[in-house]
Parts: structure tokens; sequence; C-alpha cells
């Protein structure tokens, strides 16, 4: 057998985790909203019409935060639409999904959604077709207490309590040619600047996002990022990032490998910050939010009749393979807890998510696991984590370790979270320094044999992982943890 080790040091700390790093993203597109988390009529669905099945799931996972309401739709959404009576809001053409949004389900819905769910809500503003006035006016009508014109409108629409939003999105993916309102650089670097004054004018207590790249592909990266943050570096507490991988030419290890794309985007979106920063004589930090990431390439741009409602679109059914690449992205995110503070896996239900539904029932696709696990496990002080194993070569990386890993003190305990991108078995060395003995381990496992295979309403649990019998430490022997060929990991130390 391969042999391979983890070693850690109680103090040598990268990191208090944010918890929102484990938030999630629910756009109005496809099946996310209507047939997802709302579905009046259904007999899984309560009197306000959501699922009562989907909120469990979500409820299982714990999801910290969840951004709302797009996502490229969010370029052409007039809030307004969104509240009161449901009877007198607009069918609007939608053009981000080529869909009719019928706005039955809006503002007042999502918060009491995701109050239910235990989730706070991260608001997106319209940066593409509207601006400043619009995003404005919103801030006051989700947080002023009252005595105004628009909160004394959300007051009649029956939410006497401000909503008390606290994370807010300055638009989305500003750089996309597809972004309706797509803006150079300078164009939303000044918008954003002068929207996020506005809005923290009404609500100085705000945390406030700045658009960064798509994706590290974009041939605008790095000189997008410095631009917009040479405007808005005063304003902004984070700059995003969105990232997606697909195993487009079926090539395992090499999909794998992905996550040293994304180690190296975290690391280049820091070093643009602490730049202009610098350039700045600021002694203001600002962080990162990871709010899009995922798998997703099994499904795009499936036919559907034109401005039809919520047809389904981005249906992603998941494999075991891309499990094991979720995990790695969490590892990722993880790694870098001093800088990246909130992360979005996108997206919730239906669209390329973790949670399936359909009117019979819902499941767990396979990367629900891997961001189930670190939801609850991962939440505490990451440690630097230092790792060796086998290494491997593929088309597009070199010395790619087979083993990915991470360590987060919780403070009863700890847990190693690990990625075995190999093929074959390793025997890891745990060595946890610094602490008082532990007394056993627990080790869940999730892989399969055959890493196309995925878990669907008949089958919901063809894909699952499995806990071992718990280890008790009486010996060096018993810190020596088999880990199967392709395989998702959480070891815990208590
Ligand atoms: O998550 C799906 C889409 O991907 C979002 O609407 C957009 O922001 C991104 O391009």
């Amino acid at each position: 057998m391969k042999e391979a080790s983890i070693k850690t040091e109680k103090g040598f700390v990268v990191g208090e985790v944010d918890k929102r790093v484990f938030g999630s993203f629910i756009e109005h597109l496809g099946r996310a909203v209507y047939g997802g988390i709302y579905e009046p009529g259904n007999n899984n669905s309560d009197e306000d019409g959501y699922r009562k099945d989907v909120l469990d799931l979500v409820r299982e996972i714990d999801v910290p935060i969840i951004r709302y309401p797009g996502g490229n739709f969010v370029s052409g959404f007039n809030w307004e639409d969104s509240v009161g009576p449901v009877e007198n809001r607009p069918r609007r053409l939608e053009l981000a999904w080529n869909v009719t949004e019928t706005n039955e389900f809006g503002l007042h819905e999502f918060c009491k959604w995701a109050k239910q769910a235990n989730s706070d809500v991260m608001m997106a503003v319209n940066l593409g077709t509207r601006g400043a006035d619009a995003a404005r006016n919103l801030v006051e009508y989700c947080n002023h207490p009252g005595n105004t014109y628009y909160s004394d409108l959300r007051r009649k629409n029956g939410a006497e309590a401000p909503f008390k939003i606290k994370t807010w999105c300055l638009g989305n993916e500003m750089d996309g040619p597809w972004q309706m309102g797509n803006k150079t650089a300078v164009e939303y670097g000044r918008l954003a600047c002068e929207t996020a004054k506005v809005m923290r004018m009404i609500d100085p207590s705000i945390e406030l996002v700045a658009c960064g790249s798509s994706g590290i592909g974009m041939p605008t990266f790095g000189a997008w990022e410095a631009e917009v943050l040479e405007h808005t570096y005063d304003h902004a507490d984070y700059i995003s990032l969105h990232q997606y991988y697909g195993n487009h030419d079926n090539d395992t290890p090499n999909f794998l490998a992905r996550t040293l794309d994304m180690d190296k985007f975290i690391s280049s979106v820091i070093s643009t910050c602490d730049y202009v920063g610098a350039k700045k004589r600021s002694k203001k930090k600002i962080n990162l939010s990871f709010d899009e990431w995922n798998v997703w390439y099994h499904s795009n741009g499936e036919p559907h009749t034109p401005w039809s409602e919520a047809p389904a679109q981005l249906e992603d059914i998941y494999n075991m393979e891309d499990a094991l690449l979720v995990g790695s992205m969490l590892i990722t995110l993880l790694r870098h807890a001093d800088r990246v503070k909130i992360a979005c896996l996108a997206q919730l239900v239906n669209v390329i998510a973790p949670i399936m539904s359909s009117p019979e029932g819902a499941w767990r696709q396979t990367i629900f696991y891997p961001y189930m696990h670190a939801s609850k496990y991962g939440r505490g002080t990451v440690l630097q984590t230092l790792s060796e194993s086998p290494k491997y070569d593929t088309k597009d990386y070199t010395d790619v370790p087979s083993l990915d890993t991470i360590a987060v003190d919780n403070g009863d305990g700890i847990t190693v979270f690990a990625v075995n991108r190999g093929e074959e078995e390793l025997l890891v060395k745990c060595e946890i320094g610094g602490y008082d003995k532990f007394e056993k381990i627990t080790h869940t496992i999730m892989t399969d044999g055959d890493m196309k295979a995925c878990n669907s309403l008949t089958e919901p649990d063809r894909i699952k992982p499995y806990t071992l019998p718990e280890k008790r430490i009486e010996g060096e022997d018993d810190l020596k943890i088999k880990i199967p060929p392709r395989s998702w990991n959480v070891i815990r130390f208590m």
C-alpha cells in the first residue's frame, strides 16, 4: 500500500472559519424556486407552499447564508415587482433565461422561507439594467425600521420588522458579455462605488461585495479586479469570485486536479486586493466572497419552450467523481479561511444543486454529502496542514498530490477532511501535535467502484457515505488511517 502523511499542530492557525463559507444560492432560474423550494398544492408543501421535504434537506446541511435572487436573473430584476399583493404582481419576460417570471414568489416569501431554513439572506442588487437609485430604495425597504416611504411599504406588505439583511452583492458578473448591462471595469467600478455609498448611507452596518471576474478564464481577469478595486476599495468589503468545473474530456485524474487552478485563482485575487491596498496605503483588507462555485457541465442550454414558466434548466445529475471535486473545492476554500469569508455553492435546489425534487419527493445528490459534512464539521479554526503523498501528472497539471487534505480545530476535537484523488489506497500517518491525547477516531467514507454512479428519485441512496466503527486510540498504529482510492473522507479525532 502507498504511504502518505498529514501533519498539523495546535496554534498553527490559518484563520477562523467564517460560517458563511458554507453558504449557497437560490436564483429565479429553472425549478429552483417554482417546483423546488416552493410548490403550492404539492402533498409535501405547507400552507405557504414551501416544500417541507426540501426544507428538511436544506436544514440537514445547515446552510448559514443564501444568495438571492440571482445570478444573471438579478441584472434584469425589478425588485418592486416581487412585493405587494400577489395578484397585482406583473408577469415579466425574463431575459437572462428566456422564460416568464410570474413574481408569485418574491422578496417576502424568500425571507420567510430563509428564516425557516435557519439561513441569512445575501441579497443582490441589479446593476445591469438599473443602478444606485433602485438599490438604495431596496435597502430602505429591507432594513429601515419605518416612517419612510419604502419602509412603510414593507410594513404595509406584511413585514412589520425590517429584514435586517447584512450582506449585499453589488450586481452579478458584470464583466460577462452575456450579462444584461455588461460593463467595462471602469464603468462598473464607478457605478459600484456610487451605489455602495448610497446603500451604506441608509444602513451603515451592511457589508458589500463588489463583482470580481466570472472565472479565472475571463480575458479581463486580473485587470478587472485591479480596476474595480481602484474605485471600490474604500466602499466594498469583499470581491467576488465565480468558478465552475467540468469533466468535459472524461479525464478523471485531470478533472480531480482542477482545484490546483482554484487555489491559484484565490491566491491571485488576494494578491490583487493587497496590491491595490498597498498603492492606496490603506489599512483596510478586502476579503473574498467565492459566491458561485460548483461542478457544472452535465447540462447547459437544454431546449425549453421560450417564455415558458419555470422549465427544467441546468439540472446536472452529479456522480461520484463530481462529489470528490466538490470535496476538494471545499478543502481549497477552507485552506484560505483567512481571506475567503463567504462562499456559495451554486446552487441549492434543482439547478446545479445538491438537492433535487420532483412532485413525488426530494433526494440528495452525491455532492450533498461533502457539502453537508463540511458545513457540520468544518466550523472552528483551520490549521496549517502539511501533507505528503504520491504525486501524478495530467494533461494540464504536474505534481498533483494524490491526497488533498485540511484539518479544522472544532474546539472539542479535530476534523480532517481528505480526498484521495488517486487510484490506489493510501496508508496515511496522522501527526497532530500540541493537543492532549485524543481518545478515539471516527472515520466516514464516501466512495464507489463506479465513478459515474449517481442518485435518483428511484435510487436515492445509490451513493452515500458510511462510517467505520469508532476506533479507540491505544498506540501509534491507530493513527495510521487507510484512505480508499478515489474517496471523500471525514476523520474526527476526539
Ligand atoms: O449559477 C448559474 C449562473 O452562472 C448564474 O446565473 C450566473 O451568475 C453564472 O454565470
